[in-house]
């Protein structure tokens, strides 16, 4: 869906989808120059993550393997409580891997703090985290993320994966919902 499709849901368009192409190919030479030696699984939060991860791991050009986990953030309408519950935990045994986390945002980083502590007790041999946005005003508890596509203001974003009452996921680009749609 493209956002001309959108009238007045979108205030506007932050990241058209050429420019977050090209920002997973940099970050993909930026991975791929740290783990080329190494076997890297690719670990995707669902729902979000799913089209930073198909964009990211063809950017890069060797072989890696992917596993998903979903969570739910109990809390209220559109913040996060960072009191997470295990929707679908990985297929993958990850004690002496090298796990790189793929996310679509960090917005308080609560949950992506709870489930970096969750795989760190696993036991990887290394794990890192790659996020296509970070809004860094809304941070609640300071995350190490290796990896950054775009820092991005204190509001509240749809496309590209991201949804809005699980909409939006399919828009190509990424843009700031409009006041009007959630007051
Ligand atoms: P935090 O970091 O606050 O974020 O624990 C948890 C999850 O909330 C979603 N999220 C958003 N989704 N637009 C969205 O569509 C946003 O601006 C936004 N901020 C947070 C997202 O799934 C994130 O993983
Ligand atoms: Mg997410």
């Amino acid at each position: 869906m493209d956002s001309a499709h959108l009238g007045d849901d979108l205030d506007h368009v932050l990241y058209t989808q050429e420019q977050i192409h090209a920002r997973l190919e940099e970050l993909g030479k930026e991975i791929w120059a740290d783990y080329h030696d190494k076997e890297v699984l690719l670990v995707g939060v669902l729902k979000g993550a799913v089209l930073v991860m198909a964009d990211l791991m063809r950017a890069l050009p060797g072989t890696v393997t992917m596993d998903w986990m979903a969570v739910s953030s109990y809390g209220s309408g559109t913040k996060s409580s960072g009191v997470v519950r295990i929707l679908k935990d990985l297929d993958t045994d990850i004690s002496n891997r090298h796990v790189l986390i793929v996310e679509d945002i960090i917005d308080s980083g609560l949950t992506l703090n709870w489930i970096r502590s969750n795989l760190l007790s696993r036991n990887p041999a290394s794990l890192e985290i790659c996020t296509l946005l970070r809004k860094p005003e809304a941070a609640k508890v300071e995350i190490d993320c290796k990896y950054v596509g775009f820092e991005i203001p204190n509001e509240f974003v749809v496309g590209y994966g991201l949804d809005f009452d699980e909409k939006y996921r399919n828009l190509r680009d990424i843009g700031v919902l409009a006041p009007h749609m959630y007051s």
